[in-house]
């Protein structure tokens, strides 16, 4: 079993995530590769503490990133840090030739995805992927496997989104990701939209043009010290794309990433109609899958039960649920995979690429002009 040594930049909610899928290594008894967490960094000494506490395999606890690239001992990093510091890191820890598992979205904005892109086209020895980790829920892996076997035939329509909904409580404080100068103009986009993106993009989809309606529902919040803060990014965004696949057909391709939608808490969906089958999955029943295959005469939609059916295999019994940890766990293991085989396990069980993230920078950009012309906007070298 190769080990592969990882310095964590950033310590806070995702960080822990990945502290934690690496220390239940063993539920997956496939995987030659395992990752063992040497190195913590982040801003506050409170989340490294969090660190020095819970993973014993810690030696360097820092508060400079600079400290954790130059340690010859960390082979790889994953970062997660506001999107403000996504060019400055991911670029520092390439050019250090470490591998780089990256947070979406990539890069606070365009500019920062072609200065990331850059720095990677200066060091192809360097692996980078960008994380995602929903396509791995079990009901996504099989809409994967009908997409590889072509499946849907004519694609009729897709429908894909993100759904939040605790700020609708306008007392909600503000954090980084509600500020535009850390989160970025692209608000909820640049939070979610990755994450949307991912199996569309993966399935070789490409939007052609976008008309993007944004809304900026809450102006200011809480700044927990007993004032108001400006709240000044896009809480929702609905583009409505022209996409097109290998077959050289368009269809409509919706993408909804929603802070304000009332009742959801992380609803993460995925509806694909097709001219011979459909299906739809959502994270809000994440254990049902439904499908439809027409062959002629009644259309049914069939109602599956997912169970436990991982990519990359696990020990937890094939009938029993999936949840998120279970899917963090399978990105890591798909990073992993294919930094050491050269390619994910299947199609669609890789995390996101770079050129992916680029194209939803492309996209979210098109998208900030399309809502302030009132117009439709063609995305930048899509083909
Ligand atoms: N994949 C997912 O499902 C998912 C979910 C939430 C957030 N994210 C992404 O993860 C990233 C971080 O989000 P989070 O929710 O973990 O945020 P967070 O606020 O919980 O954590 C960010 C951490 O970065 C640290 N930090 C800030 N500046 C730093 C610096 N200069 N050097 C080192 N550390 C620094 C902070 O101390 C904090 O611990 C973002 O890119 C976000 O979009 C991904």
């Amino acid at each position: 079993m190769r080990t592969v040594r990882f310095g964590v930049i950033g310590c806070g909610m995702m960080g822990r995530e990945f502290a934690s899928a690496a220390a239940r290594w063993c539920h997956l008894p496939e995987m030659d590769i395992r990752p063992e967490i040497v190195a913590a960094c982040s801003r506050t000494s409170s989340s490294t503490d969090w660190f020095a506490a819970n993973v014993p395999s810690v030696t360097q606890v820092t508060q400079d990133y600079l400290d954790v690239l130059a340690n010859p001992e960390v082979e790889a990093v994953y970062v997660a840090v506001p999107h403000n510091l996504h060019a400055e890191i991911y670029c520092a820890a390439i050019a250090a030739g470490k591998h780089l598992l990256g947070e979406k979205p990539f890069g606070i904005d365009l500019p920062a995805s072609q200065t990331i892109g850059a720095c990677l086209a200066q060091h192809p020895e360097v692996f980078a992927r960008c994380a995602s980790e929903f396509p791995f829920f079990p009901g996504v892996q099989r809409i994967g496997h009908m997409l590889e076997a072509e499946a849907f035939g004519r694609i009729i329509e897709v429908n894909a989104g993100f759904l939040h909904a605790s700020d609708l409580d306008p007392q909600k404080p503000i954090n980084w990701k509600r500020m535009r100068q850390f989160n970025g103009e692209y608000g909820s986009m640049g939070d979610l939209g990755m994450h949307v993106c991912h199996v569309p993009f993966r399935a070789g989809w490409r939007p052609r043009d976008v008309r993007a309606i944004l809304s900026d529902l809450v102006t200011e919040r809480p700044d927990g010290k007993g004032g108001m803060a400006a709240c000044d990014t896009w809480e929702n965004a609905t583009l409505l794309c022209t996409a097109y696949g290998d077959d050289g057909n368009t269809f409509p391709l919706t993408i909804k990433t929603e802070r304000i939608a009332p009742g959801n808490k992380n609803t993460w969906y995925l509806e694909i109609l097709g001219m011979r089958a459909s299906a739809r999955w959502s994270s809000r029943q994440a254990n049902t899958l439904e499908v439809l295959e027409y062959r002629g005469g009644e259309q049914v939609w069939q109602v599956i039960d997912m169970g436990h059916e991982m990519a990359y295999p696990s020990i937890t019994g094939r009938i029993l649920e999936t949840g998120f940890s279970d899917v963090i766990l399978q990105m890591w293991a798909a990073f992993l995979y294919e930094m050491e085989h050269g390619t994910p396990i299947s199609r669609f069980a890789g995390c996101a690429t770079p050129d992916e993230a680029a194209l939803s920078h492309r996209l979210f950009t098109a998208a900030l002009e399309s809502h302030r012309t009132n117009s439709v906007v063609p995305i930048e070298d899509a083909g």
